[in-house]
């Protein structure tokens, strides 16, 4: 056999081996013969690399990091549904579909809970992975792609299709990254969902392959193509392909009465099965009823998206514990028993301040029912008094800082620890100089910054910036060792490169946040000019009002705040904007602009993007502040309302005509 025969039969084996495992359920290779047969492949094609094929399994480990994604325009939009909640938007959903056909079905299949992907196969062989974006421009991730060991690097039938599915991490895979992530002292992923998202976009490729991420195939934009007649068709031949599919869960309406009692049997499932859904997708099954159907401008009309409401879990309130902001906020939080609610584990919640508290009347020893709000940050919403006991203990506010002892003072409903030395306050102020969003330092997480302060190790903000001289003494910390140092100490010296937005939000100026400091970034282009602008100046600037102005000039006036700001300049952070500098042009600077309908040369970011190069502003809805319509194909009601209130309106022509002058 030559090598090249070799190398064909190994990856038909191989890839054949996975079909059986992921598909058929029924692997047939031991793991011992799969790893013989690997690593046979892995050495002819180190010896042959001209060999290596495309669809080898060699790729699952991923390939050389990139520094940015390639971007693609899809050939069919990535649409995603409108979302409903209750049986009485399911009924109104059925009575349109039924205005336009007669007897439709549906098929009715689990909302996954992760993102979705297009994959695209060129004569049975995937070629590309790519994000939604947009829903016209995505991300090229084919790299990131071809890790995720469930999706088929080879077809069954040597055919061209494009493939949509979600990507989506499994409980058991959510757990594990977010296990590794506590021993390199890195911040926890929030859901599944996040973790997907962050996984599947990651630079470097070899990182998506440690996150075990799945796929699970539920689309084909163009079925008739297939030969296919109904969505449930479009399903199994999926599964054919070599897909992994939801077959087993997957179900069909006749009538409402059959989707309701769909989802209430899915709903007993969902908390044994092993990857998180947040609902039921609905789609009429027969294709013809679909083209009849439509789109309306956003959503398809042929398909819905019913969520589960949101999982509200009881639990038992433990404690109330009072933490100090970085600007000296008193934040009652509960503390109570920890329970999963809608995929993670939580166990506290903030309770926002004293008024809420005497409002919700909550008491330690309640029962209370705690919901995710926004789907990430945990609430309480209700303390369950039918279920109160004698035991329970009133809220007693505190009136001295838990930290340093002082008096507290109260502003309208909150209380402040007046200290500007409470050890708490600078905490919390460091927690913040480092968080994602300001100077994005990884591997300092909360505990970490407050051990570090306790033991002196970081009492300012400078200190980080040293902790590379320290590198000895916090190796023989318990939870430290040679890697986990080595990345901190290189996510500090990058952080120093940061655009300055990133800095000026994270030196924590009274009301300025992140998008303030983009603002200010964008116009000023560095610290130096910013620190010089006066109080008339500042107000003068769009979205910054007098408070803001004033908290600016005060905070630059102040000595120490000077001092931070050389300290930190001397210690090699870069002080300049980097981002995309304005540029003014008389037709797009300062206006607001709303963009409706497909714009056929150009995706919704990239026109973001531009219009906010020349200071531009996209807003989502059309009201009489708004300046220009632009208006693609198949536009919505924003269209309509513009003519309405007479609002300037560019087709795609006069559009084009402004770009080309720019
Ligand atoms: S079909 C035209 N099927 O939920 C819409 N989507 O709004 C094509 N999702 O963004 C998507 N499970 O990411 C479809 N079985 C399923 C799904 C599903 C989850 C996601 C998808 C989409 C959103 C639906």
């Amino acid at each position: 056999m030559s090598p090249q025969e070799r190398i064909d039969d190994l990856i038909n084996k191989i890839n054949h081996a996975s079909y059986e495992y992921y598909i058929l359920d029924n692997p047939t290779l031991t793991d011992q013969e799969y790893d013989d047969y690997y690593k046979e492949l892995l050495s002819l094609e180190e010896k042959y690399p001209e060999l290596k094929r495309a669809d080898s399994p060699t790729n699952r480990v991923g390939g050389d990091a990139v520094d940015k994604f390639d971007k693609v325009t899809h050939a069919h939009p990535m649409l995603s549904f409108d979302d409903i909640f209750n049986e009485e938007e399911i009924r109104a959903f059925d009575e349109r579909i039924k205005k336009s056909v007669s007897n439709p079905t549906y098929s009715l299949e689990p909302k996954m809970d992760g993102l979705s992907g297009s994959l695209l196969y060129e004569n049975g062989v995937l070629v590309r992975g790519a994000t939604r974006g947009d829903g016209v421009v995505g991300e090229d991730i084919t790299t990131n792609i071809k890790t995720i060991k469930s999706i088929p690097l080879r077809l069954t039938e040597p055919i061209d299709i494009e493939v949509r599915g979600e990507i989506y991490m499994s409980k058991e895979a959510f757990m594990k990254a977010n296990e590794d992530r506590r021993n390199n002292n890195e911040n926890e992923f929030a859901n599944p969902r996040n973790a997907a998202a962050g996984s599947v976009r990651q630079l470097d490729s070899k990182i998506t392959a440690k996150r075990n991420l799945d796929f699970m195939a539920y689309f084909i934009p163009n079925p008739e193509d297939y030969g296919l007649k109904t969505q449930s068709e479009s399903l199994a031949y999926l599964r054919k392909l070599g897909f992994v599919t939801n077959y087993k869960l997957n179900g069909h309406a006749k009538n409402v009465e059959d989707i309701l009692k769909y989802i209430e049997d899915l709903g007993k499932k969902r908390p044994d099965l092993p990857y998180n859904i947040d609902g039921v997708v609905l789609k009429v099954d027969d294709l013809n009823d679909e083209k009849v159907l439509g789109f309306t401008s956003r959503v398809p009309r042929w398909g819905i998206a019913y969520k589960f409401p949101a999982e509200e879990v009881l639990t038992v309130l433990r404690e109330i514990k009072f933490t100090v902001g970085r600007t000296g906020k008193i934040t009652p939080n509960a503390i109570f028993h920890p329970v999963h609610v809608d995929g993670s584990l939580v166990s506290k919640a903030t309770l926002h301040n004293y008024d809420y508290c005497i409002e919700k009347d909550i008491r330690v020893g309640d029962v209370i029912s705690i919901r995710k709000a926004g789907d990430v940050i945990p609430e309480v919403v209700e303390v369950k008094l039918d279920r109160r006991t004698d035991d329970v203990k009133d809220f007693v506010m505190i009136d001295r800082c838990p930290m340093c002892d002082t008096p507290l003072i109260r502003k309208d409903a909150n209380h402040f620890c007046p200290n500007e030395h409470c050890p708490a306050r600078k905490i919390e102020g460091l927690v913040h100089f480092v968080s994602r969003p300001a100077m994005n330092i990884d591997g300092l997480g909360d505990a970490i910054i407050e051990d570090f302060y306790n033991m002196g190790i970081i009492k300012r903000i400078e200190d980080i910036y040293n902790l590379k001289d320290k590198r000895e003494d916090i190796i023989e910390l318990e939870g430290f060792g040679n890697k986990s140092v080595d990345n901190l100490i290189n996510s500090i010296e990058t952080s120093k490169s940061n655009s300055v937005e990133r800095l000026l939000f994270a030196i924590g100026i009274p009301g300025i946040g992140a998008k303030t400091a983009k603002v200010l970034a964008k116009k000023y282009l560095n610290l130096d000019n910013l620190m010089k602008a006066s109080l008339e100046e500042l107000t003068n600037i769009k979205d910054i009002g007098d408070i803001l102005a004033n908290s600016i000039v005060s905070y630059f006036s102040e000595p120490k705040n000077q001092e931070l700001i050389n300290n930190l300049k001397e210690l090699g952070i870069n002080m300049e904007y980097k981002g995309e500098k304005t540029i003014n042009n008389p037709l797009i600077s300062n206006k607001k602009f709303v963009i409706t309908g497909t714009i056929s040369f150009m995706g919704r970011n990239e026109i973001k993007e531009l219009l906010e190069k020349y200071d531009g502003i996209t807003v989502d809805s059309v009201s009489k502040k708004t300046d220009v319509v632009i208006v693609g194909e198949a536009p919505g009601s924003k269209y309509d309302k513009a003519l309405e209130l007479g609002i300037e309106i560019w087709n795609e022509e006069k559009f084009k005509e402004v770009i080309d002058s720019l």
